[in-house]
């Protein structure tokens, strides 16, 4: 059932397109008298307390059935390529049953270098999450909380108020940096007010504007009773606004619609300390495109000129204006 879902998200993630960011509200103020060449720009990054080339990363998306092996085969030859830190889809299908582990473990051998996340819910155990995190030996380890997702589908959750503390239990016993994320619904101040009472230091926000997991539960679903919950949630723009008070005392990555290098650069002025990205990628991948890829890392640099910014920590400076 689990490794059949697998497959379905990425069907229906695939063929998803009407859902647009609100990115396009966000202005960066253009200087025309660069400071910089190209060659001086420097993209390193630092996050999950590692220093990385590039400030962007292949967010949580697949293994768990054949399929998906394959998917994640290509995702961790392009990560390499590009040395980005990349996240496996959810393990919890690998931790029931171990025929599914290479589907996971597969990442790690085309990738041995690379900086791996592990991914489970929040209601893993200790024993679990450090299970998962053994599976792909992974350099950190990603918790995804979407309540959304599982009330809007036909076989999701519908308990969650021992999510917390779960939560708690494994910031506090595993050996790498512990991720919060949502999966598409974004992190509201108030959330990320709890997880910090709880002892997190990484959070994804993921918010709205790119895959939309009501939708595809919905797609999905035998009834098809929530198009009305298609908007729901906080968009990425709306989420890291709402944390701009968070940014002082953790560490704030951003993903959710990311589509251009444009998105990525106005999330880091924004705050986030590095940008997530899932859709865009898949796409990229299953297509064989990789040269949009390679375009949009290229891009990254030629932005940084146009706010000129020779450093990525230098983008906090950069002005902006966000229409309505
Ligand atoms: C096919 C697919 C499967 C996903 N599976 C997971 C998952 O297992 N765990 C998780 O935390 N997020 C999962 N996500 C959510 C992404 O990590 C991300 O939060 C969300 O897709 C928003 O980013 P995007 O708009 O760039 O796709 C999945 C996304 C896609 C497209």
């Amino acid at each position: 059932m689990r490794s059949k879902r697998k497959d379905e998200h990425v069907e229906y993630a695939l063929k998803q397109d009407k859902f647009v960011s609100d990115f396009n509200r966000v202005h960066l103020v253009h200087q025309a008298l660069p400071s910089y060449d190209l060659e001086d720009v420097s993209l390193k990054s630092h996050y999950l307390n590692h220093d990385f080339a590039l400030p962007i990363y292949i967010n949580a998306m697949t293994g768990g059935s054949d399929k998906t092996l394959e998917i994640n085969k290509k995702l961790a030859k392009m990560a390499q390529k590009h040395q980005l830190a990349m996240a496996v889809g959810s393990q919890h299908v690998a931790l029931d049953d171990p025929k599914y582990e290479a589907s996971f473990r597969v990442v790690r051998d085309v990738y041995p270098e690379g900086f791996l996340i592990s991914n489970v819910n929040a209601n893993a155990t200790v024993e679990e999450a450090q299970r998962a995190i053994a599976m792909i030996d992974a350099n950190a380890l990603q918790i995804h909380i979407n309540p959304a997702q599982e009330l809007s589908m036909d076989e999701g959750d519908r308990h969650f108020k021992h999510w917390a503390q779960h939560i708690k239990a494994i910031v506090e016993s595993v050996s790498v940096p512990v991720l919060i994320k949502e999966v598409g619904n974004g992190l509201s101040f108030e959330t990320v007010e709890k997880l910090i009472s709880l002892g997190v230091e990484h959070v994804d926000v993921s918010g709205r504007g790119g895959t939309n997991f009501i939708w595809i539960e919905n797609a999905r679903s035998q009834f098809k009773r929530y198009d009305y919950l298609e908007n729901w949630g906080l968009s990425t723009i709306e989420a890291l606004l709402d944390n701009q008070e968070h940014m002082k005392s953790i560490e704030i990555i951003a993903s959710g619609g990311i589509k251009t290098p444009l998105d990525v650069i106005k999330a880091l002025v924004l705050g986030a300390k590095a940008v997530g990205i899932s859709g865009f990628f898949l796409k990229a991948v299953m297509d064989d495109n990789l040269i949009v890829i390679d375009h949009f890392i290229e891009d990254l640099r030629k932005l940084m000129i146009l706010v000129d910014v020779q450093k990525i920590s230098d983008l906090s400076t950069v002005r902006y204006t966000i229409s309505r």
